[in-house]
């Protein structure tokens, strides 16, 4: 559920016609609806109720200070890939405590970073990362908390490129090696195992991989558990889908109603980590109709943003629905919805029926919340879109756009060059 709209054949981002908004701010324009951010949020947090848990929002999905800001008011936590998330994480008042950090390829920088910014725990995903982690914890007098990433080998069908539990993925440790990768760990004296987490891919619209995952996962901690290892925490990962075309994903509670009646009884504390369910339908792209070309047997709409603002078209083949900002009652005709940059990859939807738009009128692409800005690039120097927030009749720029300035503000001129 989210709060864009049509009222009169004009869209709406809560009580603001975005039209507004790009005439405002101009496009391409990343706009997100403030209600829903909270609603999303809300969904998770009521649906687990009195059950301990931790909602760990996956900042990967979308960094703006702002919506971080918002998410850490209602008491939420970040799941974090980088010394970089974790910089925006606790610059927006995400309490450490609720950190958790994961990803392959953890630095020694990085670790002492969390180290010292007191993370909820470090989700490792190899023993060689253990013992990095056992190594700098030691140099700083400290114990470093942590989970296993465990690697359960279940399919949770989803694009190939967003999967991620599978034995054949970098992701995590097999589940046969479990084991005795807890005994190592147990074995390292600045190492504290506080958990087990799992992660299994993204835009997972079934519920019986989730649910396959955690019943596996679930074996394990009891075991760990009768092995006498103190498992405080259960991270159950992200990954739930979000409705881009016909999809009908779970709701957290259909999810949690599965989940808890499985997992009551042992205490831990439920960790989740989602960020596209949080964010994905919160937020839509607003961009300008430049040009009309009728190309041989094809039509092409060239609009003003590119897959440098929005790439999960080009790279994933991903499906957005894209609507008028204003319907008019005209014809449909089908179209390659396509940007400006120099690659035929660069198109926001191939052979899309949508109604006869003119020039200068405004698109939104729907669905754009999650990893849309936050994998958006300067490919072809083209400066970064704005972020509007919209908070029922209030708007508020969050993120300014680029400057041509911007492109070049971090390069440096070479003595023998200048
Ligand atoms: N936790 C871990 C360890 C992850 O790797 C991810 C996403 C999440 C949580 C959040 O997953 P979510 O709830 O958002 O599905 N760029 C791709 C998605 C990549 C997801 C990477 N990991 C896309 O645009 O579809």
């Amino acid at each position: 559920m989210h709060f864009f709209h049509y009222r009169q054949n004009e869209l709406y981002a809560e009580d603001v016609p975005v039209r507004l908004l790009a005439e405002k701010y101009g496009t391409p324009l990343y706009v997100y609806s403030y209600n829903t951010l909270v609603r999303h949020f809300k969904a998770y947090d009521e649906a687990y109720g009195t059950f301990p848990h931790v909602i760990c929002y996956a900042l990967k999905a979308n960094t703006n200070g702002a919506i971080l800001k918002l998410l850490a008011k209602q008491g939420c936590g970040a799941d974090i890939v980088s010394g970089g998330e974790l910089f925006r994480a606790l610059k927006a008042g995400i309490p450490a405590g609720k950190i958790v950090y994961a990803g392959v390829g953890k630095t020694e920088d990085e670790i002492r970073f969390a180290l010292k910014s007191g993370v909820l725990m470090f989700n490792v995903e190899s023993a060689d990362e253990l013992r990095e982690i056992d190594r700098v914890a030691g140099t700083m007098k400290m114990k470093a908390p942590v989970a296993l990433r465990i690697n359960p080998d279940i399919d949770p069908q989803t694009h190939p490129y967003i999967s991620t539990g599978m034995k054949e993925h970098k992701f995590g440790i097999s589940i046969d090696d479990a084991l005795e990768h807890y005994r190592i760990a147990s074995r390292l004296r600045n190492i504290e195992i506080v958990g087990v987490q799992k992660h299994i891919g993204s835009q997972i619209t079934k519920i019986t991989p989730f649910v396959d995952a955690v019943k596996r996962i679930l074996i394990l901690v009891d075991e760990l558990k009768r092995r006498k290892f103190n498992i405080r925490y259960l991270d159950i990962g992200g990954g739930l889908g979000i409705t881009y075309l016909n999809e009908k994903p779970p709701v957290p509670a259909d999810i949690a109603k599965q989940l808890l009646p499985l997992i009551n009884g042992r205490e831990v504390t439920l960790v989740m980590e989602p960020g596209r369910s949080i964010v994905g339908n919160a937020g839509i792209l607003v961009t300008k109709t430049l040009y009309l070309k009728k190309g041989e047997g094809k039509t092409f709409v060239i609009v003003d943003a590119g897959m440098n603002d929005l790439m999960r078209p080009s790279l994933y083949d991903a499906y957005h629905h894209i609507t008028p900002v204003a319907r008019r009652k005209r014809g449909q005709i089908r179209a390659d919805i396509v940007g400006p940059i120099c690659e035929s990859g660069d198109f926001l939807a191939k052979e899309r029926m949508i109604y006869g738009v003119r020039r200068g009128e405004y698109l939104a692409v729907m669905s754009a919340g999650a990893y849309g800005m936050s994998m958006s690039s300067n490919y072809n120097s083209r400066p970064k879109a704005a972020e509007v927030l919209v908070n029922g009749g209030k708007h508020s720029l969050i993120s300014k756009r680029g400057t041509y300035e911007d492109l070049v503000s971090h390069e440096v001129m070479p003595g023998f060059l200048r």
